[in-house]
């Protein structure tokens, strides 16, 4: 803590009536010390102050040198005297040096002391006075030079530089005195009870005062545009999905949504595949007593079903692949087991709704269902893609579901987030069909870009879970970081996440509002 300067002030006034100056007073005092005593006893009026700006001038090392031995140009006349019958012009440097002679020798012929006679320097006069080397011992003396026109040259010259410097004149005010008493700032029951708060020197309340700002955790630009979308989801009926499971199986990533299991997506280079264990058990349902187990609102009059035997929907999986059921031909490759137990870091959501869509097949019924959390791929790091980011994602289940109404929905969708115009490309997902890349044209940046991927889940995948022919699944998935650096302006996504983050950022970023409709 700063020491008190409030009673060094009061005593130095005692003795002076005249202003008295800061800088003179406390000369090595912080100014900022000075001004917090001087706030202090200003605002109870007993001194008054003025800020006072100066410039203050110091020599250069250049400078410094010109005080201590002369100018440039007074160098070069002497060397010329001294040479008593003229000086050679080609000697000079030999002398008093390259810039001396340089500088110096315009400088003596523009004030008259030199003139060139053939190839020699003759001096005009027996003795000069060097002004430059005057001036630069009184500002050296004195800090200062009213003349701002030379000042201005002497800057130019880089002979000298200015600084701030701020000095308080301050003066005894009408409430002076030689003792600065602590003021009360509460007003305590034993005050009212003994009456001393009748005579008790209380603090006027200071209605300009700032507050200080309050240490506290602050919300991460992710966090807040995904609580936005989470809100748009639920008030458009949407119950959240659990996505606690970042580690899940090739079957719930990848077989039940009806990839192949030599897709490409499933390879090395795409998937992070965990080492240990190496395997997982076949598919089962979570705990009853799992707290983040789906809790399907179901009515009072409605019976629950108990989803689809989960060895029947591995069947059913491992057949719709191989050799092909529910109306399709499959994929036709030998269907391994194992790889459907290999365990992955979740390279999508969709597993999440696989997983959701499979118990919402006991009692089919139209629902809503959304999740946002994060997912991984194993992708080269750069300006725009991580190993790591997060997915929003919708699913929507009815009877006689359409294309259009996909298109439909997806308008009312993003015009929510403030994006108002959109184009659909067809597109390929092997768990949808059709699929279609979602574009939105972005006014800001003025251009389209890719917001989303969706499409219609497949009867292969829907109808090996217990999902009946006749309902159908629209699903569609986008990133949560795209709008958060469109939103916060940020073009290198390293900015938003990960070990560059600057934690400044993380606190000072402004509330985040979609332009809602
Ligand atoms: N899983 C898709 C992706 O990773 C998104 C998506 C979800 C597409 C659901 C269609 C249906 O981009």
């Amino acid at each position: 803590m700063a020491s008190d300067m409030t009673a060094p002030i009061l005593d130095a006034l005692s003795a002076s009536d005249a202003p008295l100056l800061s800088n003179e007073a406390f000369p090595s005092t912080p100014s900022l010390t000075v001004k917090s005593a001087l706030d202090r006893l200003g605002s109870r009026q007993m001194i008054e102050y003025e800020a006072i700006d100066k410039d203050i001038l110091t020599l250069t090392p250049e400078g410094e040198e010109i005080a201590a031995n002369g100018s440039h140009e007074a160098k070069v006349f002497a060397a010329v005297v001294a040479a008593l019958d003229g000086l050679k012009i080609a000697d000079l440097p030999g002398i008093v040096g390259k810039d001396n002679a340089k500088i110096g020798q315009g400088n003596a012929f523009k004030r008259g002391w030199i003139k060139k006679d053939s190839d020699k320097l003759r001096a005009t006069k027996e003795s000069i006075v060097d002004e430059t080397r005057e001036l630069l011992l009184s500002v050296q003396s004195t800090k200062s030079l009213s003349d701002s026109k030379v000042l201005a040259d002497l800057k130019r010259r880089k002979l000298v530089t200015v600084s701030k410097e701020i000095t308080y004149k301050f003066s005894k005010g009408p409430k002076y005195a030689r003792e600065f008493v602590k003021e009360e700032t509460d007003l305590t029951p034993e005050m009212l009870a003994s009456g001393s708060w009748k005579t008790a020197n209380l603090k006027a309340y200071n209605f300009n005062a700032k507050g200080a700002p309050t240490p506290s955790g602050a919300l991460h630009p992710l966090n807040k545009v995904r609580s936005e979308f989470r809100n748009i989801f639920f008030e458009m009926g949407f119950q959240e999905m659990p996505t606690n499971r970042f580690v899940e199986t090739g079957f719930w990533n990848f077989d039940a949504l009806f990839v192949p299991q030599q897709h490409p997506a499933r390879d090395l280079q795409d998937t992070f595949y965990i080492a240990d264990p190496l395997h997982a058990d076949p598919p089962r349902e979570d705990p009853v007593d799992d707290p983040h187990r789906l809790q399907l609102a179901q009515t009072s009059s409605e019976t629950q079903n108990k989803p689809l035997d989960y060895q029947q929907y591995w069947d059913n999986v491992h057949e719709v692949h191989e050799k092909g059921k529910f109306g399709s031909i499959g994929y036709r490759y030998p269907w391994n087991a194992d790889e459907s137990l290999r365990l992955v870091l979740r390279t999508h959501t969709t597993s999440v709704s696989a997983y959701v869509l499979h118990q919402l097949a006991a009692n089919p019924r139209p629902a809503r269902f959304f999740s946002i959390d994060r997912v991984f791929r194993n992708e080269a790091v750069d300006a725009t893609h991580l190993a790591e980011f997060h997915q929003i994602e919708g699913v929507i289940a009815d009877f006689g579901l359409t294309l259009g109404g996909l298109i439909g929905f997806m308008e009312v969708f993003f015009k929510k987030m403030g994006i108002h115009q959109l184009r659909f490309k067809p597109a390929y997902n092997p768990y949808t069909e059709p699929s279609m890349e979602i574009f939105g044209y972005h006014e800001g940046l003025g251009k389209w870009v890719e917001i989303g991927n969706s499409g219609m889940f497949r009867p292969e995948m829907l109808e090996s879970m217990g999902i009946p022919k006749g309902m159908q699944v629209y699903g569609w998935g986008l990133s949560l970081e795209r709008p958060t650096m469109i939103k916060y302006g940020v073009s290198n996504i390293r900015e938003l996440l990960g070990h560059k983050v600057d934690l400044n950022f993380i606190e000072s970023n402004p509330a985040v509002r979609l332009e809602k409709e």
